[in-house]
This record gives structure tokens, sequence and C-alpha cells, in this order.
């Protein structure tokens, strides 16, 4: 294909002059073929976004592409730093028509009258944050919890209608008109001609964000205009009522009080919005989750037997296939993105899908892994003060069209078919997904309460703590005295994944706490291998293990995962292990050896008889191991072996809190970050309200002042104003919920920072530290 040409506006390239010929970017620079020849409304963005633009997130991944007119914006963190900032990037193009109407197309709108301008998600500072606020409270998790009963009775119905059927499209059956209801009950718009509201929707679509032909488009344009007028109606319909309830009543009553932040113009124009903003996101994402879930029967069935995966699951398929594919922003200023220079005024296609799929964001992102933990840092809802109002609505939806079909028809099975999709550049999702399944099997015939037994969800992103998978004790046997070695396979027989040395699992005990136990068998082999000591003063997680865990057996642990990670390039290691900290130590060894790295491995224990894994040790790593059994007066003495620092030396160590604290205090002379300990308890991280004191803090990004009361953490507080901050062990151990610093003096309570990285004041971890004074800001 032949690079379309574009004249240069501005200046020149300082590296290459271009032809007449050759396509050219707006600052004069001469585009790439692969650049010159995208379209989004080609095949390969349309059938698949993120695989579409893998060769720019790996070779070039800011462009200029002629033929659309738009910058665009690939990897992870340049579409993150742009949503943050959107003074310089502007969303007042979110909603404009990527394909400028035609003279004929114009002339339809206006007949209609028709004027659709600024909602909230095109609009710019200070006006949308000022809206903004005073729209909130319809969405805070109180208030969306309230909505639960009627999403689940919309689901019902019509799952009711088809489950002795066999056969149906999903998407016709109720994927589309489940959140269309769902939207309207929300909105307080009542439910007039669903069919005509979805037409609606699709020529709203294809207006803004599709490429429709000249014919098309006065087509397209007709059904804006009705949408429109419809629009109009109702909303004068609503404006005489006043006992309405619902989010456009709530505009509708802010109109009143402040005209002048909730206009006439917005009302309207947010009303033709909203509806599609409402619903045709969920829809698509709800068909996006079912074909990739589906398309893969294991991880369906894992479902089907354990609910509570389905928040997690459904967070994955939206990273995953989410169904916003791309954002719009337009710059207000020179300004450089990923190392371009995007001229003022540039248009900018973000393609969240492309960012999602991004390696050095999401550790294997082109697998849909339903244990991933943070996959709630996808980009789909945007991020930052514009982001998705809707998201746990939209949330809330996809979870109980999940767990109403892995309940009622797990043996559901994806028809083969080919899909086919809206061509647009933004919202993505099939136009039909058949499925169908054996009715004489539905669980519910054996056993009707199958039918009403449901499993509800906390509103909010998905929890952590949920994510737990079932696993089969394949062998439980003594490692040594008081230690108990325990093989973990998968119930389904599958390989279970890899890990990395340092990784650990967390297993759930009947009780419903967890303990933290290292993998220590070879980190590939399909099973999971952890050595449990019986700690006869603990707190009682390792009795059970003792006295429970057999052969047989099924346990559920969450993870592996790594706080603990291996620095593979330095020159040289010591690696100390005092007891059971062995755990980690051996893991590491084993992949210094295979390495072929330097490494002296010192082991401190009670009796050669208590200390696990010592023939395995002197087997594989006998000229490097040193051991300090005390029963035979050895002695692991310190501040020998840490007298001299070395810079090309690392430490890891693992053992009783004694001696790490010594470790610590016995590297004080080395370079900084040489010592890396992993401690298993956080005394000091957990909340002591009567302790506390109140503090304010200000969110950059999303343009927020929120109150941290003494007997709540800043995390606990920033979930409830709906910001999403990944977090795991939530006591200080792990490192998943730190957040960056802007201003403020930080009390420091967590066991990841090393005290340079405390010392710079520019992170925190939000799970269990706090402001020192009365205020924090923070770049969130
Ligand atoms: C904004 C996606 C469901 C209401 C947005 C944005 C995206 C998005 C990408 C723009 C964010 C930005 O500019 O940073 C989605 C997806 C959904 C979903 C993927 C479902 C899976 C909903 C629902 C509602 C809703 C159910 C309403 C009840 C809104 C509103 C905004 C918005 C009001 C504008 C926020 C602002 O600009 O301040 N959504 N949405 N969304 N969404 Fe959603
Ligand atoms: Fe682990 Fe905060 S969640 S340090």
């Amino acid at each position: 294909m032949t690079p379309v040409s574009h004249r240069a506006e501005a200046g020149g390239c300082p590296f290459h002059q271009a032809s007449q010929e050759e396509a050219v970017s707006p600052t004069g620079c001469p585009v790439s073929p692969r650049a010159a020849e995208f379209d989004p409304f080609e095949a390969p963005y349309q059938l698949d976004p993120a695989e579409a633009l893998r060769w720019s997130r790996e070779q070039e991944p800011v462009f200029y592409s002629p033929r659309l007119g738009y910058w665009i914006v690939s990897r992870y963190d340049d579409i993150k730093a742009i949503f943050r900032d959107n003074h310089t990037f502007s969303p007042s193009i979110a909603l404009e028509k990527i394909t400028p109407a035609s003279k004929e197309a114009q002339a339809v709108l206006e007949r209609y009258d028709y004027g659709m301008n600024r909602t909230l998600v095109n609009e710019d500072e200070p006006a949308h944050m000022a809206r903004r606020r005073e729209l909130l409270e319809a969405f805070s998790p109180e208030a969306l919890e309230a909505h639960a009963p009627m999403v689940r009775r919309l689901v019902r119905e019509k799952l009711d209608a088809i489950v002795d059927r066999g056969r149906a499209d999903l998407v016709a059956e109720m994927f589309w008109e489940v959140p269309l209801t769902v939207a309207l009950h929300f909105l307080g718009v009542p439910e007039e001609d669903m069919e005509q509201l979805r037409r609606f929707s699709v020529a709203h679509t294809l207006n803004t964000w599709g490429r429709p032909s000249p014919e098309q488009q006065v087509e397209v344009a007709e059904g804006v205009g009705k949408f429109w007028q419809y629009s109009g109606e109702v909303l004068e319909k609503m404006q005489r009522q006043t006992q309405g309830k619902g989010w456009m009543y709530d505009m509708i009553e802010k109109n009143r009080q402040k005209p002048d932040v909730v206009t006439d113009n917005y009302l309207h124009s947010m009303m033709m919005a909203i509806i599609v903003a409402a619903h045709e996101t969920t829809a698509l994402a709800t068909a996006n989750a079912f074909r990739q879930l589906l398309s893969r029967p294991a991880v369906w069935d894992e479902l089907c037997d354990n609910p509570e995966l389905i928040p997690a699951a459904a967070e994955e398929c939206l990273r995953h296939s989410g169904s916003v594919v791309a954002w719009r922003r337009r710059a207000t200023r020179e300004v450089s993105v990923g190392g371009v220079t995007i001229p003022e005024d540039g248009k900018i296609l973000m393609v969240t899908a492309s960012g999602n799929h991004d390696p050095s964001h999401f550790e294997n992102p082109d697998e849909l892994d339903i244990y991933r933990d943070n996959a709630v840092d996808h980009l789909t809802f945007g991020y930052g003060s514009h982001q998705c109002m809707g998201k746990n609505l939209g949330r809330m939806e996809m979870r109980i069209f999940l767990e109403e079909f892995t309940r009622r028809l797990p043996h559901l099975e994806l028809e083969e078919q080919a899909f086919t999709f809206l061509p647009n550049t933004s919202f993505r999702g099939p136009e039909a997904l058949w499925v169908r399944w054996d009715p004489a099997k539905n669980p519910e015939r054996q056993d009707p309460a199958v039918r009403t037994a449901q499993h509800d969800f906390p509103v909010g992103a998905p929890e952590a703590h949920s994510i737990v998978r079932r696993v089969r004790v394949a062998r439980a046997e003594p490692e040594a005295e008081g230690v108990l070695g325990v093989t973990l396979t998968d119930p389904a027989g599958r390989d279970l994944p890899a890990w990395t040395p340092g990784s650990h699992l967390d297993v759930v005990l009947p009780i419903g706490e967890a303990r933290k136990y290292s993998l220590c068998g070879p980190p590939d082999a399909g099973d999971w291998r952890v050595a449990v000591l019986n700690e006869e003063a603990g707190r009682g997680g390792s009795r059970w293990m003792h006295e429970s865990v057999r052969e047989g057996i099924e346990l559920r642990v969450r993870g592996p995962k790594n706080h603990f990670r291996l620095d593979e390039s330095a020159q040289h290691y010591l690696l100390i292990a005092g007891g059971i900290g062995i755990t980690p130590i051996i893991a590491m060894a084993d992949r210094l050896r295979r390495l072929g790295k330097s490494y002296e491995l010192h082991y401190a224990g009670r009796s050669r008889t208590s200390m696990a894994f010592i023939e395995r040790l002197e087997r594989d790593h006998g000229e490097s191991l040193r051991l300090y059994p005390k029963a035979e007066n050895q002695r692991l003495d310190l501040s020998e072996l840490l007298a001299e620092p070395c810079e090309e030396t690392l430490l890891y160590a693992c053992g009783p809190e004694r001696l790490l604290s010594a470790l610590e205090a016995g590297t004080a002379h080395w370079p900084e970050g040489s010592l890396h300990v992993e401690h298993f308890t956080a005394e000091g991280a957990l909340l002591d309200p009567k302790n506390e004191h109140a503090f304010q803090v200000v969110l950059t990004d999303s343009e927020l002042t929120v109150e941290v009361p003494p007997d709540r953490t800043l995390l606990q507080v920033l979930r409830s104003a709906g910001i999403d901050v990944p977090s795991d062990c939530e006591e200080g151990l792990c490192g998943s919920c730190q957040v960056e610093v802007v201003e403020g003096e930080v009390d420091h309570r967590d066991k990841v920072l090393t005290a340079a990285e405390r010392a710079s004041e520019d992170r925190l971890m939000s799970c269990c530290s706090r402001a020192k004074g009365k205020k924090l800001v923070l770049a969130l």
C-alpha cells in the first residue's frame, strides 16, 4: 500500500527532508511506512486492536496516522501520563465526530436542531470538576448497592426465558437489553421503546467514532437527529415531574439550584450521551467477557467451581478485551509524549486496549489470567479526573451475569461462529454471541434451589483477598524435625504456573486468615512445594497445617506473589538463612547456580536434624554452603561476615526477626540497597485509632480532596472515593499499594521502602502509612 501524503503544517524534521510523496506528520517529520498504513477502520484493528498495534508498542509507541489525522499512543505509561494531565491533554474532542459530517448529513442534523455539546466526559476544567463533584453521590458504594437486587432480577428474568431452550444469541437475548434497562432505571428515565433506543445508540456510535460512507452518513444523521429529539422530549417530561428518582433527576435538581454549573445544554447533551455511555459499554464488555471465558473451557470451569473468582475474572476480561478500546484527547500546547513532539492542537487517539497489553506493566499480557493481581490497573475505564463514574455499576452487572450463568448453566458452550463488530475506533464487542447447552443437564432440574442460590460481591474493584485458587495436596511428608514438606498440584491435572525465586503462597486457613509460605521446589515443575515449620508458640496456623494437611485434601491458596525478587545483575551474592527462612533462600541459590553466578549460602539452625533441605543443599550447593547448627556449637558471626562492604555484592536474607534486625544493623556501612530481606510479620503497620490523628489528602489526578479519619486507613478512604488502588497484603509488606507523594511529610509504617526511599518523601504505602502532619498531596 502506498503511503498517503499529508501536507506538513509546521517546522521541519532535523534528520530527514521529506519528499513530496512521503507521508509526514504535522511537525514535518516523515511518517514510517507502518504508521502511514495504519487505518483503524480496517480489519486488523477492528478484529483485535491490541494485536493490531503490537508493532507500535514494540517499535514506535507514539506515531502520527495521516489516514486518521491523529497521533496514536499505544504504551501503558504514555497513555496513563496523558490521562493524568487533562489540562495539557484536553478531553474536549472525546465526543467529536471522528469522520467529519458530509454536507447532506449536516443538513439533516440541522433540521433536528442537533446541538450535542458539553457533557462530563468532554468538558474542560474548571467546569468539569465543579459539575462532577455535584453529581458524585449516586455512585457511592452504598447508593450502588441498592441497585443490585434490580440488576439481579433483570438478569434472572432473561435467563428464565432461555434456560430450557438449549441455544441462544446472548447479545440479542439479554446482553444489550439488561444493561440498557439498568441504565434507564439508574437514570430514572422511563423505559420506552427499547429497540428504538438500541438503534439510536448504534447511530450515535457510528456518528461519533465510525467512518460511515456518504450514503450511510445521511441515514446515521437521521438516527442521531431523532435521538437528540427524543432525549429532549424525555427530558422535558422529567423536568415536569417533581418526585422522580434517579441520576437524571439529581442533575435536573442541580440545574435548578446551580444553573451555571449544571447548565441547560449540559442536561440535554448528557441525556443523550449517558444513555449510550451507561449501557453500550457494559453490554459490549459483558459479551467480550463471555466470549473470552467460554473460549477457554478450563477457565470457565474454574469460575463455576469457585465463584469467589468472578470479580477478578470480570476485571481481567476488562483488561484483556475491554469494551472501550481507544479514547481521545487534544494537546493544548506543544508537548512531548514518549519522546515524540505533538504540536499544539494535535489530536490524540490513546489505544487503551494496546496499553492493557503492554508487557512493561502486565506480565504475560496476552494471557487471560483470572488470578492476575494487578488487572485493576487496566485503562478500559480511563484514568484520573474523568475516569468512568459508572465503573462500579458496570462491574456489578458483569459480575451478576457471570454469577447467574456459572451457577445455572455451568455446561454452557460457545458455538463455532464468525464474530462481527460495529466498525468504529472506540467501542468493541461482538454483535452476536451464540452459545448452546443441554437443558437436560441444567443443575436446577435436580435441585431447584440452584436457581436462587446467589453469591453477592461487594461494590468496587475486586478485592485481592478474593483471588483464591484451589490446589490439591499431592504429598505431605516430614522434611526435617518439626518441618512438613507439602507438594501442591492442580486438582484438574493442569500444570500450576511457574514462579520466580522469592515467591510465596498465602495459604488460607479454615478460619479465613492466611499464612505465607515461600515456594522452594523447582520453579517450573508444574507443582508447588512449600515447607512448614510447626511453631508451637505461633498463632495456630502452622499447627493446623501439621495436623490437618494430608495427601489428597484441597487447600485454598493465593499467589504465587513475589515481594522478594532476586536482582540477577550482581557479581556476587551473600545468601543468609535462619531456620525455616531457608525456603526462599534455597530457591535463590538454585537459580544463582543455574545462572553460573558466584554466591555463598550461610544457613543457621538449631540442629542438623531440624534444619530442612540439608541433603539437597549439600548435594547441589556443597562448595558455596556454610552450615551453622547451634547444637554443634557453630555460630554465624555476622560482624565478621559483614565487616567488609562490597559494591558488587547483594545480600538476601530470610529468618527470625532478630536475625533480620541484626543484619540491618550490621550492613549500615554497606552501600544503600545491598540488603534485601523478607518480613513475614508487620508489627506497627496495623491501625490503632486511639493513637492516630485525622488528616486531609488532596488527589491531584482526580482533583478531589478526602479526609482520612483516625479509624480508617488511607487505602480504605481512597477506595470509598472510587479510586482503584491495587493492594495485596494490606499490612505494609508487599509494596502493591504504593502511591506517589507530591507534597507532605509521611509517617511510614511499611517494611518495603528503604531508608533512602523514605527520605526522598516521594512515595508511600497507602494501606498503612499516614500523614505526619495535617495534609498530604498525592498523584492519584
Ligand atoms: C466515562 C468506560 C460504564 C458513566 C467513561 C470513560 C470511559 C468509560 C473510557 C472516559 C474516561 C476518561 O476520560 O478518563 C466505561 C466502561 C464501562 C462503563 C468500559 C462498562 C464496562 C458506565 C456506566 C455509567 C458510566 C454503567 C453510568 C451509569 C460514565 C460517565 C463518564 C464516563 C458519567 C464521564 C466521567 C467524567 O468525564 O467525569 N466511561 N464506562 N459508565 N462513564 Fe463509563
Ligand atoms: Fe501490601 Fe500495602 S498492600 S504494602
